[in-house]
């Protein structure tokens, strides 16, 4: 079996240290092999403009937060997905870090910007990429993502078999949806969202919480509450997502007939 989990909770606007330390307070005392965060769990989410997101990234490479999370995988010995601002140059990413006893192992950057992220981030550059940890095989996409049923199937028809989603999701439709994704991939998907609002000079933008983790088949294991702080943590067979069969006579990948999706 394999623990797996996230943390759903309000966090701080341009307040990385302050939420960096919530984190490792908070899961110093979880045990799990694998626990999501939320997407830009560090900064929070609703930047100004580009110069404001860029003024709270991250260098994966040159960063005490990162660094800090890293060194909590390390302690508890389990893997955790962190969204944050990754910078590079002058340019920053939505991104999500899989990181694990020994560091970074992987970083995601979001390929579907929401709304006006298109006016902060640069679009991801980085093919969807399955990742092992203890013989499981993991795949990240991050919150808008969710809505191009491909990212899904492109990861599931590379084996992927637990799907991560750090999420700040304000539209209510993603939860339920996750459920077809399962049902049509037959893949785990953890999904953790935040909660709270952020008031911003350009508005304000409330997180609908409700994180979850649902099992292939389309099962919800598990959904907290829209607006409370949730640690929720479940044993899960990743095996189970191995048979893309949906009938005797049905299979999900190989019952495609690409030749008419052109
Ligand atoms: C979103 O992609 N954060 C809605």
């Amino acid at each position: 079996m394999f623990r797996v989990g996230y943390y759903q909770f309000r966090l701080l606007f341009g307040k990385p240290e302050q939420n960096c330390k919530k984190i490792i307070t908070v899961l110093d005392s979880v045990e799990s092999d694998l626990l999501v965060l939320p997407e830009l769990a560090l900064s929070g989410y609703y930047f100004a403009n580009k110069e404001e997101a860029l003024h709270f990234s991250e260098d994966p490479n040159n960063s005490k937060n990162i660094d800090s999370i890293c060194e909590l995988a390390a302690k508890k010995n389990m893997h955790l997905v962190l969204g944050f601002v990754e910078r590079q140059q002058n340019n920053c990413f939505n991104s999500a870090a899989l990181i694990g006893p020994n560091g970074i192992e992987h970083i995601y950057r979001k390929i579907h910007l929401f709304n006006e992220e298109k006016f902060i981030f640069a679009e991801g550059d980085i093919p969807f990429k399955v990742n092992t940890i203890n013989g499981v095989k993991l795949g990240l996409i991050v919150c808008f993502d969710w809505v191009f049923p491909e990212t899904i199937r492109m990861l599931a028809m590379q084996g992927a078999q637990v799907i991560c989603q750090p999420a700040n999701l304000v539209l209510t439709y993603c939860q339920q949806t996750m459920i077809a994704r399962s049902i049509e991939n037959r893949v785990f998907i953890i999904t953790c969202n935040r909660y709270g609002q952020e008031i911003r000079p350009q508005g304000a933008l409330k997180f609908t919480g409700r994180s979850q983790i649902v099992a292939p088949g389309g099962n919800i294991l598990h959904r907290s509450a829209a607006q409370r702080e949730a640690i929720y943590l479940c044993d899960i067979d990743p095996k189970d997502a191995n048979n893309k069969f949906i009938t005797k006579y049905n299979h999900l990948f190989n019952d495609r007939r690409v030749e008419f999706y052109k």
